[in-house]
């Protein structure tokens, strides 16, 4: 019998959007409650993506650490650490990462655990196929060792820039007003919502394809407060579009205050953070180690 195992991974790009939150942090959350073994890497090595200065990379990683604690991660359900402590598994450290692309070490990472499933955004379907067909070649050659990852889908919508809802809320967006990030101030929130694209109608309703700004609106509503869209939609009755936004922008400052007010506790707390990421590297290096040594062994080196 294989034990489920959960992997997942966040690139360190400091604090996240209400995307990140909405797609995947929260449902990252809610895994660690359902099973027993979970994993949730920093990935620090993907170095194409990442800042070239060490000193940016660093409080980024501390940055997205203490934004993801605050979100309701914790390190006594799930090892949290840094993909770049795990100095044993036989990842170059020393530089010649970079050669490495993002899906090949991701796999890597998958497969270095025995995963047995990856919580993933529909745009990261593919990066998965790889940990697998790699995880069904090996077993070919080798025999059965490693479980192929499955995917756990995230069920929440795709949540759409402010500013132009045919594209995904991206921290990489250029636009301004586009992204809100889960650390704005109240009053950035409501800026943002208040220059959300809408359109001629003023009535609030739900169709993604013909109404795509107020849609993205309603779906955020109905995220972020934990209702169904037909609630919001009933809470929405007799608003304008204009009036709806800052009920929306209100329910997102609601959710997010507390968790921005632990996110600055967290980040005064430097040693805690460093403590956290030491130990879960710890414990994930316990859990690789006999891993790695059965790999070297099975295909004789
Ligand atoms: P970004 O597009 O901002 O660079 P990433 O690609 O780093 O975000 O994604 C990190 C995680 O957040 C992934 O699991 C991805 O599916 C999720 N995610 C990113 N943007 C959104 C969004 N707009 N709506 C829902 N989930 C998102
Ligand atoms: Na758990």
């Amino acid at each position: 019998m294989v034990m489920d195992r959960i992997f997942s991974g966040i690139q360190p790009t400091g604090t996240p959007h209400l995307g990140n939150y909405l797609g995947a942090i929260q449902n990252w959350v809610n895994l660690q409650e359902k099973y027993n073994s979970v994993l949730y890497s920093i990935m620090d090595l993907h170095s194409l993506t990442m800042p070239k200065e060490s000193a940016v990379l660093r409080q980024n990683i501390l940055d997205t650490t203490a934004a993801i604690l605050a979100c309701g991660i914790d390190p006594r359900k799930c090892f949290l650490f840094r993909q770049s402590l795990m100095k044993c598994t036989g990842q170059n450290n020393d530089g010649n990462v970079g050669l490495l692309t993002y899906p090949v070490l991701q796999a890597a990472d998958i497969l270095l655990y025995k995963s047995t499933h990856v919580p993933v955004g529909e745009d990261q379907v593919l990066h998965l196929e790889l940990a697998q067909d790699i995880a069904q070649h090996f077993n070919k050659k080798y025999g059965e060792f490693f479980p192929v990852p499955k995917a756990i889908l995230s069920t929440t919508k795709k949540i759409k820039s402010l500013r132009d809802p045919a594209v995904k809320m991206s921290k990489s967006d250029p636009q301004k007003l586009a992204t809100v990030n889960i650390v704005d101030s109240p009053e950035e929130i409501v800026l943002k919502f208040r220059k959300a694209v809408t359109d001629f109608t003023s009535e609030v309703t739900y169709d993604p394809s013909s109404r795509p700004g107020v849609s993205n609106l309603v779906s955020i509503h109905a995220a972020v407060t934990g209702l169904s869209i037909e609630e919001v939609l009933h809470q929405a009755i007799g608003l304008d579009t204009a009036r709806y936004k800052m009920v929306v922008a209100e329910s997102v400052i609601q959710k997010f205050t507390p968790i921005r007010n632990e996110i600055k506790k967290l980040q005064e707390d430097k040693t805690y953070l460093i403590k956290v990421l030491e130990a879960g590297a710890e414990k994930a290096k316990e859990l690789a180690t006999p891993i790695y040594q059965e790999i070297r062994r099975l295909v004789g080196f």
